[in-house]
This record gives C-alpha cells, structure tokens and sequence, in this order.
C-alpha cells in the first residue's frame, strides 16, 4: 500500500462498507473482501449521537487492523470527533474522514488528522452545501459525499447530490483529493457518481448481498459488477 500522493491517480477504487458484513466475523470479511477484490475496506464508525445508531470504536478497529492488507478507511460518524482521533490513528487507521457537521472547527481536525500521520477526510451530509469546505482543500486527501443520511445501510441513493460532485470536482482541479461517494452505491447508480467525477465508491449492501466469509465468490461478483459500471461511465480528466 502507498499512501504517497506523487503516485495519484483518478482510477476508480471500490471500498466495501463492513457495516454490512457479519460483525462476529469482521477479520475474516475483510479478508474476504479483499480476496475478491476490494481496493480499500471502509469502517463506519457512529457514535448514537451524531447519528442515529452505534457500530464499534477504536478498539474494534484495531482489531480488524492486522487483518486489512490495503488501505484502512474509517469514516467517523461522531462528535465531538477530535478527542478521539489519535486513538483511530493509533488503531492504524490510513484515512480518517470527519464529517463537516461535526463541530465547528473543520479546519483544526483536519490538521489534527493530518498530524497523526493520517490522510485527511472531510464528509458532507446531503444537505450541506459544497462551499463549506472550499477554504480547507489544501488540508484534505479526501472529499466523502454522503448520498444517504449517515447512520444505516441499505437506503436509497439521494440523486440531488450529483451535481454536488460535479462541483466539488471542479472545485478541487488538479488537487491530490479522492472524491469517494457513500451511500446507496449499487450498478444502477455508480455511473451517475463517476460521471460527475467521483473516483471512490463505498458500498455496503450491494457488495455484500448474496455471500458470506463461507461462501465469498458473490462479493467478487458484487465489486466486479459496481467496478464495470463505474468504469464505463467515468470521466477522465
Ligand atoms: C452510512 C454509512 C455507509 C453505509 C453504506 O451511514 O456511512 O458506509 O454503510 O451502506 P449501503 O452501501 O448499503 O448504502
Ligand atoms: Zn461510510
């Protein structure tokens, strides 16, 4: 795994949400999932506050850690979120991604974030505007736009944010930034996202429906068939 931004580049990374895997066998579905495809393994973190529902924390990521050989991409859906960043970057956390709603020093967590020898993330909820993060982009290594209400899988995917990545694409030009969309991701709607210019599709439900850690081979059907169809329809530039 290379973290190093001189080797950037836009093509389309898939990152399974372990929010839909079996939780009593979290090691052995990030394993599974990277034996049958995955770019990255995402990690959704919700606190019962920020959002409506509670996952696991740093001691569970840790713990899935050894057993995740790409890139471990934890998406803190918490607040307040700065008291507990160095305990996910100590948990071996690549990228840490904190939402923009969390609290009102975006700019202070990133740095945080990026002083703990982490990548940066910034979320954006559906409803929160592009331009909330126009002045931090020289502090970021990821953008994550929501396409459902943070706090649970399976829902539908919101279509008002495409032309949201449309503009965060623009607005970051030639900048090192992934644009990674969340939420409802499936065939049927990644071409929507990558044709706006995203580049890195969590998905949940849609890579995990059909398999287990005993029977894996419908999660590389799963990544294969999102990857086909977010492929054909990006954007190159
Ligand atoms: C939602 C999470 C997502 C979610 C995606 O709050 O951030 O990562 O697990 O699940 P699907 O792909 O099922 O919408
Ligand atoms: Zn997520």
């Amino acid at each position: 795994m290379s973290l190093d931004t001189t080797d950037f580049d836009r093509k389309v990374l898939i990152a399974p949400s372990i929010l839909s895997a079996d939780f009593a066998e979290l090691g052995a579905e990030c394993r599974a999932v990277e034996a049958e495809g995955a770019d990255w393994v995402h990690v959704d973190v919700m606190d019962g506050h920020f959002v409506p529902n509670l996952t696991f924390g740093a001691p569970v990521a840790k713990c899935i850690r050894p057993h995740i050989r790409t890139v471990m991409d934890v998406h803190l859906m918490i607040a307040p979120v700065d008291p507990l960043l160095e305990d996910f970057a100590k948990a071996g956390a690549d990228y840490i991604t904190a939402h923009v709603e969390a609290g009102p020093h975006i700019d202070r967590t990133l740095q945080a974030i990026r002083a703990l020898g982490c990548k940066a993330g910034v979320a954006l909820n559906p409803g929160t505007p592009a331009e909330t993060i126009e002045y931090v982009l020289d502090r970021i290594d990821l953008i994550l736009v929501m396409s459902v209400n943070p706090g649970f899988g399976g829902q539908s995917f919101i279509p008002a944010v495409v032309p949201k990545i449309e503009i965060l694409r623009r607005m970051i030009g030639d900048r090192p930034i992934h644009i990674q969309v969340d939420g409802g991701v499936t065939p049927e709607t990644a071409p929507l996202v990558t044709a706006a210019g995203a580049n890195c599709l969590v998905a949940g439900s849609a890579v995990f429906k059909g398999g287990s850690v005993a029977d894996p081979s419908a999660y590389g059907r799963n990544i294969r068939a999102i990857r086909e169809a977010a492929e054909a329809a990006r954007v190159r530039a």
